[in-house]
């Protein structure tokens, strides 16, 4: 009995999160070197071989084995809350599949992408999900649709999603994303270098973005203007990007950071990890993903990544991952 596998990478955002929730436009890179990977396969009676045994296979929702060993959750669907965001992704694959009585199966999850840390762990769980599931129903989803329903899962995680993970994570490319809009994938005429970092303290998304709501619900023109200067910061990454002179990201991003603190969405940690990285030599460095904890980014010369690799582990970064966005044959 064949396995049907698929896994999606993490993410960071380079410029825009939080304005990108408001209509703005953000900029994000897939991190391929953490995955969520999802592999499920047919439940067979006892004495075959071949997949999941089970001594007397049940019908319905019980049919289907939900198991999860890094979050230490092993179930079936039928005693999954149907707001837990794996019984969401595997229900809506039902959903669209218009499958009314479920195999039985065993849909089992593994990511090495940090939880709530900013790095899209949930929308990469959500995306290996749905793509290895319609294969095993036989009818694999186009990404457009993996991505959609990946976004009625991130509706738990997020509150109020933007749709930037579901769609970074799901087309595996850098992407210029703007609500409403065409996903419009980056061009990368030249490489360049990210220091990933995570602050150590775990935020979970929907906390900070139901925050920033509160405060722009308080002071709604006050909030959009720094929305409005975050977008202008994404559109003007772009163009430095497209153009192929990245390293003049930095101010940029020393900028985005800037405006996000006062957003109130950066924590101590991360401005003192943001200042170890300038003092360091970093071009540019920031919050990314939710904030108030989870990632921040550096931009840097290759050959400064060690020394600012070393001043960010010296304040206090539990976890630092180099990526190159844009090398050839990378994508
Ligand atoms: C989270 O990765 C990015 C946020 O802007 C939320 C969203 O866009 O859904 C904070």
């Amino acid at each position: 009995m064949p396995a049907y596998t698929a896994s999606a990478p993490g993410k960071i955002i380079l410029f825009g999160e939080h304005a990108v929730v408001y209509g703005q436009p953000a900029i994000a890179v897939p991190l391929s070197q953490v995955r969520a990977r999802a592999v499920v396969t047919a439940n067979i009676p006892t004495g075959q071989t071949g997949g999941e045994r089970l001594a007397s296979p049940p019908t319905g929702l019980s049919a289907v084995i939900v198991d999860a060993p890094d979050i230490s959750l092993r179930t079936t669907l039928a005693d999954l809350p149907a707001q837990h965001p794996l019984s969401r992704a595997v229900l809506l694959v039902f959903e669209a599949l218009h499958v009314v009585k479920p195999p039985s199966c065993t849909v089992r999850i593994h990511s090495t992408i940090p939880l709530a840390s900013g790095l899209g762990s949930g929308a990469a769980v959500s995306v290996a999900v749905i793509r290895a599931l319609s294969a095993f129903l036989g009818h694999p989803l186009p990404l457009e649709q993996v991505s959609a329903l990946a976004f009625e899962v991130e509706v738990i995680h997020h509150g109020t999603p933007s749709g930037i993970d579901n769609s970074v994570v799901t087309f595996n490319k850098p992407v210029f994303y703007q609500q409403g809009q065409p996903i419009e994938i980056l061009k990368l005429p030249a490489a360049f270098h990210i220091l990933v970092a995570d602050s150590g303290q775990s935020s979970p998304t929907a906390v900070v973005v139901g925050d920033v709501r509160r405060g722009w619900q308080a002071d709604p023109s006050g909030y959009e203007a720094q929305f409005t200067t975050i977008g202008d910061l994404s559109r003007q990454a772009r163009q430095l990007i497209e153009s192929g002179s990245p390293d003049s990201l930095g101010p940029l991003m020393f900028r985005n950071h800037a405006l996000l603190s006062q957003l109130d969405v950066s924590s101590p940690q991360l401005d003192s990890l943001v200042e170890a990285a300038r003092i360091s030599g970093a071009l540019g460095a920031k919050l990314s993903g939710g904030g108030r904890g989870g990632a921040m980014i550096a931009l840097v010369q290759e050959q400064d990544a060690a020394r600012v690799a070393a001043a960010l582990q010296e304040a206090g970064a539990a976890h630092i991952i180099q990526t190159t966005v844009g090398r050839a044959g990378k994508r």
